[in-house]
């Protein structure tokens, strides 16, 4: 199998500078686990405008950690001040560690992973892409280093959520794969999964069939919205149901999830229902617009 086999040796330098690309909710999110653990993060958004509403998005986080108790004033002013922002992705040279959260978009981040490649020079570094689906091979075939590159999945809300995918490809040294995993779990504090370079990994592989079946089943008319989350919810403890965690994931990004899972697997069960392509082409993404199956404040 692709993957590398799993080891708990730490190789090389331990990783203190990190590259986040993107400050949307899973960018802002890596970036500030990463500040809290004491990490110095650069992170690239497109414009200052995208930069401020990033950076503003964390403080909300972290004021979120200081009011629930998880860390003290102290922790997040010093989390705070280990965040820096750019429009330029050359300023990311010095990083031992980046990691990619741009929209579920193979040419984006293909162009990316090219780019970034020219940037980031040493050979120990890893480049690391949060991709939902995308198959990692294609990431790491879009530069001329790809034994550097790894998918690392982590969990929306990142702050919470204590899971990261390890994604190794045919071409991952096994040198950045124990990198990777070893920042994860010991830095981060994370737990570690590793995944065959599938497109959806272990847990979209399950998920996304499910939240597909719970949109057809609006679709037609078995039950309402309210009744499906409650269901699932009451019925099945879990935190939130199909719908409502369609909402917070964005279904933007659930439907190209799909796309990309479709293509790779041909399956009709990945494949996109109507009404959540109408939905993304109304612009009624979710929780980040405002406006999903719920409507949000
Ligand atoms: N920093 C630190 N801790 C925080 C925090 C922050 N910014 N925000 C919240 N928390 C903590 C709270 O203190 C609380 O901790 P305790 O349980 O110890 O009290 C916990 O997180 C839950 O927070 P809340 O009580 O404020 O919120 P909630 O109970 O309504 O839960 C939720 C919200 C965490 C989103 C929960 O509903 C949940 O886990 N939902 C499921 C989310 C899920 O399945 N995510 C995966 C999506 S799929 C994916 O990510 C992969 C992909 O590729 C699409
Ligand atoms: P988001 O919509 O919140 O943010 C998208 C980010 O991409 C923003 O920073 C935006 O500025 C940037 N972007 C958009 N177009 C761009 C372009 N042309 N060039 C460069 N940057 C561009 O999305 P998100 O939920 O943070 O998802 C980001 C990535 O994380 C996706 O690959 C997604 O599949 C993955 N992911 C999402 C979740 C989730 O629950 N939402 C969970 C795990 C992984």
């Amino acid at each position: 199998q692709a993957d590398a086999p799993a080891t708990n040796a730490v190789a090389g330098d331990k990783i203190s500078r990190v590259g986040v690309i993107g400050a949307g909710q899973m960018g802002a999110g890596i970036a500030e686990v990463c500040a809290r653990a004491h990490v110095d993060v650069l992170v690239f958004e497109q414009t200052r405008e995208l930069a401020a509403a990033g950076r503003a998005r964390i403080l909300r986080s972290l004021d979120r950690g200081v009011s629930s108790g998880k860390i003290t004033e102290r922790e997040r002013e010093q989390a705070a001040w280990r965040l820096r922002f750019t429009s330029d992705l050359g300023d990311f040279a010095d990083r031992q560690l980046v990691v990619e959260a741009v929209l579920e978009d193979e040419k984006v981040k293909t162009a990316i992973f090219a780019e970034l490649d020219q940037i980031v020079t040493d050979p120990k570094a890893v480049l690391a892409s949060n991709t939902s689906s995308i198959p990692i091979m294609k990431l790491g075939m879009a530069t001329k280093h790809s034994e550097r590159v790894v998918g690392m999945h982590f969990f929306n809300p990142v702050p919470v959520l204590p899971l990261v995918e390890l994604v190794t490809t045919l071409m991952t040294s096994t040198e950045v794969s124990v990198r990777a995993e070893a920042f994860a779990r010991d830095v981060l504090g994370k737990q570690v999964v590793r995944s065959a370079d599938r497109s959806g990994f272990v847990v979209n592989a399950l998920l996304v069939p499910y939240l597909l079946s719970a949109i057809r089943m609006v679709e037609s008319g078995f039950a309402t919205v309210e009744d499906i989350d409650k269901a699932i919810v009451l019925g099945l403890a879990h935190p939130m149901g199909p719908l409502a965690l369609s909402d917070l994931v964005g279904l933007d990004t659930i439907k190209a999830i799909a796309d990309s899972m479709y293509e790779e697997f041909k399956e009709p069960l990945y494949s996109p229902p109507p009404l959540l392509l109408r939905m993304v082409e109304a612009g009624r993404v979710g929780k980040k617009t405002g406006h999903g199956f719920y409507q949000y404040p």
